[in-house]
């Protein structure tokens, strides 16, 4: 079941019916004056849409005008979601956080960079908190109070110097000291889900890679790290957490624009066994972000004699339930081959596998 809240705001057809609003922090409430109610059906469709979470008191004022309060345990006025990202400063993480802060209605956004340097890369407010995931008393700062988390940390391999591209061969690659990806992809990962499960993190969204199911794949003997092993174990340990999680195992990344590739879902490594298994860094930031706060609304008609009046009430959900508690293999088709998706929820209702 997704965590739902509802705030009604009310609207009516006729000036016969005045309405106000006003916004608390936990709570709101609307008014209505309503003539001639004594054989209304109001208080019949107001207490059915007072068991989807609000409450009603109709009582009468100085006028003989009958008021209808509607009391709401909902946050009214604040929907947005506080969500950090963390690897901010990242090729991917960059875009999140760009995204979150863009989308300022639905989402309080925050980053956490390793760096004051990485920090500045992306703007240096006070949103962007700087810790070292190695360090879990480094990022509780960062994760206090937040309602989501993505995760998109990883141990950064590099490239051996001396390599010539002209003389053809492959180039190789090493980890720094301290930053395997035992490190920071396990014990990192660990510390980070550890620490939002003691804030009361109600979801988390973690970035992994493809290729998992073979312990052959060649990216993990990149730098002896063992990369995939170890994203697959902080995967793991993310699953049994009891957090509401969704896994993203991406395909090779690029650095290309987004929203303009028909986004393909996939499990158990099956995607990299056809020809589309690559994916703009762009469009995994969009499902990351898309991922979270889920609103819609609807309308409750209530007849008062030959009037209707309506109330349009919001409601947010936690996630698009279709990804939560759930891992997917993530690529996309060929720019200029199939639809551009647009409509996540059926993405996601194609995702069936828990891990
Ligand atoms: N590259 C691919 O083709 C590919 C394919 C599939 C999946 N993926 C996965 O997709 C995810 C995103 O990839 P990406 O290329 O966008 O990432 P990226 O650019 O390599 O960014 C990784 C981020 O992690 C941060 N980080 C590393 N160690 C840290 C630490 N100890 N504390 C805090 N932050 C730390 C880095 O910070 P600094 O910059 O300060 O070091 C960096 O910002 C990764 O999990 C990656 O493995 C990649």
């Amino acid at each position: 079941m997704a965590t739902v809240t509802r705030a009604p705001s009310v609207f009516t057809t006729t000036p016969s019916i005045s309405s106000s609003h006003q916004c608390h922090k936990s709570s709101s409430w609307v008014s209505f004056r309503v003539q001639h109610t004594e054989n209304s059906t109001v208080s019949h469709h107001l207490a059915a849409f007072s068991s989807s979470g609000s409450s009603f008191f109709p009582t009468r004022d100085d006028k003989g005008l009958r008021k209808v309060r509607v009391v709401s345990a909902a946050m009214a006025n604040s929907p947005r979601s506080t969500v950090l990202v963390t690897g901010a400063g990242g090729r991917t993480g960059q875009i999140v956080y760009k995204k979150l802060k863009e989308r300022s209605d639905q989402y309080v956004g925050r980053g956490l960079v390793r760096t004051e340097e990485s920090k500045e890369k992306i703007g240096g407010t006070d949103d962007v908190f700087v810790g070292d995931i190695r360090n879990a008393d480094s990022i509780v700062p960062a994760i206090q109070g937040i309602d989501a988390l993505i995760i998109l940390t990883s141990a950064v391999p590099k490239m051996k110097p001396g390599f010539d591209p002209s003389k053809g061969g492959r180039p190789e690659f090493y980890f720094e000291d301290g930053a395997y990806p035992e490190q920071v992809d396990w014990i990192g990962q660990k510390n980070q889900i550890d620490a939002a499960k003691v804030a009361g993190v109600k979801q988390i969204v973690l970035v992994g890679s493809m290729g998992g199911t073979n312990l052959s794949n060649p990216l993990n003997s990149l730098g002896n790290g063992n990369i995939l092993v170890w994203k697959r174990k902080a995967e793991q340990y993310l699953a049994d957490s009891g957090i509401p999680y969704t896994i993203i195992r991406a395909g090779g990344l690029q650095d290309k624009e987004g929203g303009i590739r028909e986004l393909l879902v996939g499990k158990d490594d099956e995607l990299l066994q056809t020809e589309t298994r690559t994916i703009s860094r762009t469009d995994v930031a969009e499902v990351c972000v898309q991922m979270h706060w889920n609103f819609s609304f609807y309308c409750v008609v209530c007849y008062l004699d030959r009037v209707a009046v309506y109330m349009f009430v919001w409601e947010q959900a936690l996630q698009f339930e279709e990804a939560k508690f759930k891992a997917f293999d993530l690529a996309s088709k060929p720019e200029g081959t199939g639809t551009p998706t647009k409509d996540f929820k059926a993405l996601f209702s194609q995702v069936t596998t828990r891990f």
